[in-house]
């Protein structure tokens, strides 16, 4: 029988290669390994006409984009197009939210930053299994989301290739042996800039940073790779998911990206994840574990890859990685403020508005000034203070931002 699944985020770069991984699974014979999917629900922010035809590919029943009157447009396309269909088109954060809690098997929650949060509550509020991809929402509010995932018997699948390569590696003894496990290694690419000095890091443009030597996505995170906030940000998801603490990640450069974690237990035993990098074999891990079904994608021939090298990150030229650091050390809502202020910095970049090298100084600012206005705690008391830290950040940011 088919599973009935949520794409939310369906017009991006995760969205998309998902939906060509349910094609793909869709057109070939259905066993456990490959289960179909009925895709229930589509939703994106402004690209309506690559969401329309998503919607008549697939006959979605609900839908949702940003604004009302897109909503209108979409409703009033799906009339000509497809008459005696019934469609639901919702739309703004309201509308994600009632779209996330529809009757699903999975909602996949490929939403970029902190407003993914409050759909990947929903979806796990009406029971649905989450296969997330959105990390802003284990950095701000992780606790939360796996503490409501465990009460109401909900699993959460990670979607980042990284965090997918620790469920992998931390399920190859046939059952979980975290007790032993002595620690997480996040492999990095390093991103464009790698090898960059910092001065030359002060004068990167935006076209710089959105080219990515190994993986192509959305533009926040290609940014986020560049500044290697990307890598801070997994630091936590990873905290989140596989319940660790931050001495026990360990991050290598590893530029070929052809190792997308490992982990080391406390025999010296070190277990690695391999391909090429591809994001479609994450999701469809996410969406068929714990079966493994047919994939087309390119078979990794390490004898043509030649070498695979390792550096340890420079974390003088990219503050980002440390920045994350001691947000994940002093806990509480700190990852909170530190998100919400690396996301208005990275639109502030990509809007000509802040220099490369000023996200960073800008983020640690935040951060700092947090800690002051809270006499250095921070605490956590759930989701309304993630809300209002994260609130408090942008905040900050705009205002300095406008000085
Ligand atoms: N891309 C990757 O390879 C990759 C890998 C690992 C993890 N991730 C994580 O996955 C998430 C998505 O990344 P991505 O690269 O796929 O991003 P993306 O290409 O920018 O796509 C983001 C999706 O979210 C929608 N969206 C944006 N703003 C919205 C809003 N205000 N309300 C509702 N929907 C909104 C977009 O709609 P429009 O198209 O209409 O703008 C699009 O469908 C991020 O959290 C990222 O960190 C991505």
């Amino acid at each position: 029988m088919a599973r009935i699944i949520g794409v939310l985020g369906s017009t991006g770069s995760i969205g998309t290669q998902a939906l060509q991984v349910i094609r793909e699974m869709n057109g070939r014979e259905e066993n456990p390994a490959n289960p179909h999917f009925d895709v229930k629900v589509l939703t994106c922010g402004h690209n309506r006409e690559l969401l329309l035809s998503q919607a008549l590919e697939f006959g979605a029943e609900i839908l949702c984009v940003e604004s009302e009157a897109d909503a209108d447009w979409l409703t009033a396309q799906l009339k000509l197009a497809a008459p005696d269909r019934e469609v639901t088109v919702l739309w703004g954060e309201e509308g994600l939210v009632h779209a996330a809690g529809a009757d699903l098997d999975v909602a996949l929650i490929a939403v970029v930053g902190m407003r993914g949060l409050r759909p990947t509550l929903a979806a796990i509020e009406a029971g649905s299994d989450v296969a997330l991809a959105n990390k802003e929402t284990l950095v701000a509010a992780g606790e939360a989301v796996m503490d409501l995932a465990r009460e109401r018997g909900v699993k959460i699948f990670p979607v980042d290739s990284e965090h997918s390569a620790i469920f992998q590696c931390l399920r190859s003894t046939g059952f979980d042996r975290r007790k032993e496990l002595e620690k997480i290694i996040l492999t990095c690419s390093g991103g464009p800039f790698r090898t960059w000095s910092k001065e030359a890091l002060d004068k990167v443009t935006v076209a710089d940073a959105l080219a990515h030597p190994t993986w192509k996505m959305g533009n926040k995170i290609t940014v986020d790779c560049a500044t290697l906030m990307n890598k801070g940000l997994e630091v936590i998801e990873a905290m989140r998911l596989f319940h660790v603490g931050p001495d026990k990640i360990e991050v290598n450069i590893h530029p070929q990206s052809i190792i997308h974690s490992m982990v080391r237990y406390r025999d010296g035993c070190v277990i690695a994840q391999l391909g090429l990098p591809d994001m479609k074999v994450p999701i469809q891990v996410a969406l068929t574990y714990p079966y493994r079904g047919f994939s087309e994608t390119p078979r990794l021939d390490l004898t043509e890859i030649g070498a695979l090298t390792f550096e340890k990150p420079r974390l003088d030229a990219f503050p980002c990685l440390g920045l994350a650091y001691s947000a994940a050390k002093e806990g509480g809502v700190l990852p909170a403020v530190m998100n919400g202020a690396n996301e208005v910095c990275v639109y502030a970049f990509l809007t000509g508005r802040l220099g490369f090298s000023q996200i960073p100084e800008m983020i640690s600012r935040t951060m700092d000034a947090f800690l002051k206005e809270c006499g250095n705690k921070p605490v956590d008391r759930g989701l309304e203070t993630v809300y209002e830290a994260d609130g408090w950040a942008r905040t900050y940011v705009h205002s300095e931002l406008d000085v």
